[in-house]
Formats: C-alpha cells, structure tokens, sequence
C-alpha cells in the first residue's frame, strides 16, 4: 500500500541560542493512502507542530516530509499554498464563520473563492452538506445551529472541495459524548467512501478503536502503530 505522507528523521527545535526547545525528535512515521489516522498525546507533546509540518508551514530543522512521493519543502512557499488550498480539508476545534453569510454560502465558500460561479458552487455544497444530512440548514445562519451541528457543516465546508487529505484538530474538543461519536463517525465515513485520507488529532482514547494507523506522540517522540495493511 503506498504511503500518501512520510516523515524520515525530523527534527524541529524553536528559539534560539540558550532557548533553544527540540519538539520534534528525530520522528519517522508513515500516514497510508486512505487510512484513518488518529495522532494521539497530551498536550504540548508537538501534535500542531506535526500538523503545521503536513500543511507546509512549518519547515523542519531537518529531515524531510514526502507527499505522495514529493519533498514538500523543496515546493516553493507558493507550490505549497497552492497544495494547501487543492489537496487539504481541515477541521478545528472551534469553528469560524462568516455569519453573514448562510449555512449554504459558508460551506460554498472555499468554491467561490476559487473562481467558481455560485449556481454551480452552491449545487456542490448542498450535495457536501447532503453528507452530513443537514441541507434543511442550508438557508439558515450558522449561530443558530448547536455546536455539534456546526461541526457537522465544518465537515461539509472541509470536503466540499473534495480533498485528498482531510486534518482535524481536536474536532470534538468542545463537543458531549453523543456529539463528538456523530462527528466520528462522519469523519471515518470520509475513508470508508474512499473520498480522503483523515489525520484526526485526540487525546480521548475512546477514538483508537476506530483508527487504523496510530500515531502515539509523547515528549516529541512517536511511536507507530499501523494495522492499515493487515486490513487490506
Ligand atoms: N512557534 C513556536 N515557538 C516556540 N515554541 C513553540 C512554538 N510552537 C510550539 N512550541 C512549543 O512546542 C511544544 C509542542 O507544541 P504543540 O505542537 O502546539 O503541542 P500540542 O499540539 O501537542 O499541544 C510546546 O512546548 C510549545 O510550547
Ligand atoms: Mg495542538
């Protein structure tokens, strides 16, 4: 099975000098194509700075990130942006709105930000929102909506681009029991469709069992747990 992401030997120390903090220690992990991945520690264990590292806006001290097979940080600031703003889907904790704007026009607008008309914009975010069964919402305000709810039409937002990664950081976070299993399930139902490869950041350990591939961070050192390929 081929490997969408791999790290070999990164290193990230932040400050300088007599400051200097090494968050990353010499890490070597892989996230497989269509896999579910849980990154799992306690805070400030270095999982942001990981995510930062994927996303291409944190280049290491050394060692080198793979993407499909490209060095991500020989790509140019601008190469990388644009695979940020092609390739990757993400969901926070805490959710951004324009609250101007409808549940429909805030899932569209990662489209018309692209260039997209807003006929056909729109008809691609009813069917994303389709997915996470709320299209009764798509004309209403997204503060009027209960946080679980909002963090279903984050998912929408997320994958209406179609995303080959899709990141979530701490996505039930600030969500009850219930809630965050509907968000859980929405997530893992992404890679069961085949639509994208999830990195979901945790530290509720209720969410191992749903993943194959488990990162377990802890002091800047992960150690892999990959039970993708006995699965395939
Ligand atoms: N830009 C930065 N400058 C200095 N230290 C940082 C920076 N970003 C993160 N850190 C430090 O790196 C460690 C890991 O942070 P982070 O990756 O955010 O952890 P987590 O997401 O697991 O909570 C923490 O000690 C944090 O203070
Ligand atoms: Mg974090």
């Amino acid at each position: 099975m081929s490997d969408l992401i791999s790290f070999s030997n990164i290193c990230k120390t932040f400050g300088v000098r007599h400051n200097k903090v090494e968050v990353l220690k010499n890490l070597n992990f892989t996230v497989p194509k269509g896999s579910f991945t849980i990154l799992f520690g306690p805070s400030g264990s270095g999982k942001s700075t990981i995510l930062n590292t994927i996303l291409g806006l944190e280049p290491p001290t050394s060692g080198t990130v793979s993407i499909n097979g490209t060095n991500l940080y020989s790509l140019t600031s601008d190469q990388r942006a644009k695979f940020r703003t092609h390739a990757v889907g993400m969901v926070t904790q805490d959710n951004y709105w324009v609250n101007s704007l409808s549940v429909g026009d805030n899932v569209a607008l990662p489209l018309y930000l692209s260039g997209w008309k807003r006929s056909k914009a729109r008809k691609v975010a009813q069917k994303s929102v389709e997915r996470v069964h709320l299209e009764r919402y798509m004309n209403s305000h997204p503060n009027v909506l209960s946080g679980g709810e909002q963090q279903r039409i984050s998912v929408a937002r997320a994958t209406v681009k179609d995303p080959e990664i899709l990141i979530a950081d701490e996505p039930t976070g600030n969500l009850d029991t219930k809630n965050g299993e509907e968000v859980m399930q929405l997530l893992l139902q992404q890679t069961h469709e085949g639509r994208a490869t999830v990195i979901m950041v945790t530290h509720n350990p209720e969410f191992l069992q749903y993943a194959n591939n488990i990162l377990h961070i802890k002091d800047g050192v992960v150690r892999q747990e990959n039970k993708f390929e006995a699965i395939q």
